[in-house]
């Protein structure tokens, strides 16, 4: 990030931006570097169009410290860290000390596998790079995200999005960039909700779990590898039963690898089951579909247009699901008027 151009230091501004959320086809499950948020393998992702995080910074003289509002509570103690770790990246590029006033909502349904760092992340960077008078290329923007949790570095890119490895020890060629936008294949996706009264393991300490403790984790990190390849191919083809192939296949490895962790993680309730087993037999029946499921109990579903309306009824009947949500494939991170009023 040696080559960030600052437009005027002394400068700073209210900005507001908007990121997606994204859901990983082949997934980031394993860090090469834990502080920096580097991947031990490359990922595929589709942003979803609406789901996201809205956020406004607004860099001020009068404040002792960062203050953050999440959905107008307090962001938590964990929370801020990864905050502070952006802001003061920022802060150094930017040549200001100024802290900032944050306010964020999220329009995605919190836990349960549906994580909001990535888009939080990804419209912090933006509206705060934004705000101290930073001029990222998207790149840059990816890398910064990426800091504040490393799936956040995929939401800044949008459409599908490609999240490369990257060699370098200070993680600067570690990006996500868009491989083909949204209206390529203009899938729908039903995010699958479970009933579940637990507090999940967040992703952060699911991975140092599995990727130290999991018997499975070095086959699972090579099995990415060939992944990422085998995905980006079956989406360019538009190939839905290839696709299924690889990217149930993907997550289910993924789960593997963590039930076999010492302690092991188990996210799955019997609904999460149900829906797999349903989305699998709609498939045999003909509708072009397959599912995917994050660090949670709840499974998103890709599915073609003139599938998602019996296939989304299916699934909304079994029993354990709360809601199911439909959205469609989105563009990336974006800054929105009305920053400065
Ligand atoms: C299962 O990006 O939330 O959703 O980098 O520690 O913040 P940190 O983790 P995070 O992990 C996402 C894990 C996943 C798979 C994926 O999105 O690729």
């Amino acid at each position: 990030m040696s080559n960030m151009q600052v437009t005027n230091s002394s400068t700073t501004l209210r900005s507001a931006a908007f990121a997606p959320s994204n859901i990983a086809l082949t997934k980031y499950w394993g860090k090469r570097d834990a502080r920096l948020n580097l991947p031990l393998a490359p990922s595929l992702s589709v942003a979803l169009a609406e789901l996201g995080s809205l956020t406004i910074v607004q860099p001020a003289a009068d404040l002792v410290e960062d203050v953050m509002l999440v959905d107008d509570k307090p962001l938590d103690d964990a929370g801020m860290v990864k905050l502070r770790r952006v802001l003061d990246i920022i802060r150094q590029k930017s040549g200001s000390t100024l802290y900032a006033g944050l306010r964020s909502v999220n329009t995605v349904p919190a836990a349960r596998g549906l994580a909001s760092s990535a888009s939080a992340f990804a419209a912090l960077a933006l509206a705060a790079s934004h705000a101290y008078g930073l001029q990222l290329s998207p790149q840059e923007l990816s890398v910064l995200a990426r800091t504040g949790s490393g799936s956040a570095s995929r939401s800044t890119a949008g459409g599908f999005a490609l999240w490369h490895q990257g060699q370098a020890e200070d993680g600067s060629d570690s990006f996500a960039e868009q491989i083909l936008p949204p209206e390529h294949w203009p899938l729908r996706l039903l995010i699958a909700r479970v009933c579940d009264e637990r507090k999940a393991v967040s992703s952060t300490r699911g991975m140092a779990q599995a990727d130290t403790k999991s018997l499975l984790f070095a086959a699972w990190i090579d099995q990415c590898q060939r992944d990422v390849v085998d995905c980006r191919a079956a989406l360019e083809a538009k190939n839905m039963r290839k696709l299924a192939d690889i990217v149930e296949g993907n997550a289910l490895a993924m789960h593997a690898t963590m039930m076999a962790a010492r302690p092991p993680l188990l996210y799955w309730r019997p609904a999460t089951i149900a829906v797999m087993h349903t989305v699998r037999q709609l498939r045999s029946e003909g509708a072009d579909c397959c599912f995917t499921i994050d660090a949670g109990s709840s499974v998103v579903v890709l599915v073609e247009p003139q599938d998602a309306r019996p296939v989304a009824d299916a699934l909304a009947a079994i029993d354990g699901i709360e809601e199911v949500i439909q959205t469609r494939i989105g563009g990336g991170a974006r800054l929105l008027p009305g920053g400065q009023d």
